[in-house]
């Protein structure tokens, strides 16, 4: 085993497989050291790996679901053995559920919670006393403009992103006078796989708005995060949609967000039972 002081940073990437991960793990290569990435996924992995090589950067991957039981005891333990600590932690892992939430299974929807909220706090709450010790590193935590307004028809994930985004900024503040950063990533809709998982490829949210590229995304993450900013919200369509969110009020924000988001396989809105595309959208109860 390595004393303390042998140890090297590493940049450690949960839900390093594909999208927003994987981008910013291939951003953080550029800086030429260690970077750890974690998923599920082994064949995601070794892509993602192949990328950060080829970025300059040192890859090592750890196949885990970060749901599983001890996931920070366990990366520390994998960390420790490869000679490194956890300098910069991103928490990517993350999903949602498109769908009422009336109609959407009980268990997957306490995953978002799960994953979205409580591994990401879990994992950030372990390693941050470590690097406010040491005065450096920091996190970027995956939050979204969906923070910014609830989100019926994903109301698990819009409540989920809310919370990452207040416990990452009252953190930010907790912890800055130490040198140490936690940055809270906001993105508008981004082209990856997170719609497809969601089953919201077909959502009006989706198709209307338009997305950002991954790489454009990790781009401003790593370069905000590096300069020390508490929140960052990639691409003037995400800003826009904020601003609009601040100014209009909760009897027009709703219901818009609820027809963009809204399928005519949804229970239909009135109670009656019936699919919203047999009952109300059809023009009879
Ligand atoms: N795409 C967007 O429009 C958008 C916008 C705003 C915010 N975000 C947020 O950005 C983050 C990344 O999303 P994305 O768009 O990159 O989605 P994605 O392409 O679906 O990537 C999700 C990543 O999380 C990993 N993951 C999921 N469950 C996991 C588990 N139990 N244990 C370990 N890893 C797990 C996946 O890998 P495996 O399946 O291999 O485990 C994958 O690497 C999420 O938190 C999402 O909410 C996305």
């Amino acid at each position: 085993m390595n004393s303390q002081t042998d140890l090297r940073p590493a940049v450690v990437v949960i839900g390093a497989s594909g999208g927003i991960g994987r981008a910013i793990a291939r951003v953080a290569a550029r800086d030429g050291g260690p970077v750890v990435l974690t998923a599920r996924s082994i064949e995601g992995l070794n892509a993602a790996a192949a990328e950060v090589r080829d970025a300059g950067g040192e890859p090592f991957t750890f196949a885990l679901d970060v749901l599983a039981h001890d996931t920070p005891a366990h990366v520390s333990e994998f960390l420790a053995t490869h000679g490194l600590y956890c300098d910069v932690l991103v928490n990517s892992a993350g999903y949602g559920l498109r769908g009422a939430a009336i109609a959407l299974p009980i268990d997957d929807q306490l995953g978002i919670v799960d994953l979205n909220i409580r591994a990401l706090t879990e994992l950030t709450l372990y390693f941050l006393p470590q690097m406010v010790a040491r005065k450096r590193g920091g996190v970027i935590n995956l939050s979204s403009v969906a923070s910014f307004t609830p989100g019926p028809y994903m109301a698990l994930y819009y409540a989920s992103k809310g919370f990452v985004r207040s416990f990452s900024q009252a953190i930010h503040q907790e912890v800055s006078p130490s040198g140490v950063t936690v940055t809270c990533l906001a993105p508008g809709p981004v082209s990856t796989e997170f719609y497809a998982t969601a089953g919201a490829t077909h959502a009006s949210m989706f198709t209307l708005l338009p997305k950002l590229d991954a790489q454009y995304v990790a781009e401003h993450a790593w370069r905000g995060f590096r300069s020390g900013r508490r929140l960052i919200i990639p691409g003037v369509s995400a800003r826009l949609a904020v601003f609009a969110a601040r100014l209009l009020p909760a009897t027009i924000l709703l219901p818009l967000i609820a027809r963009l988001q809204r399928s005519g396989n949804d229970p239909c809105p009135c109670g009656s039972g019936k699919k919203y595309k047999k009952c109300c959208r059809a023009g009879h109860k």
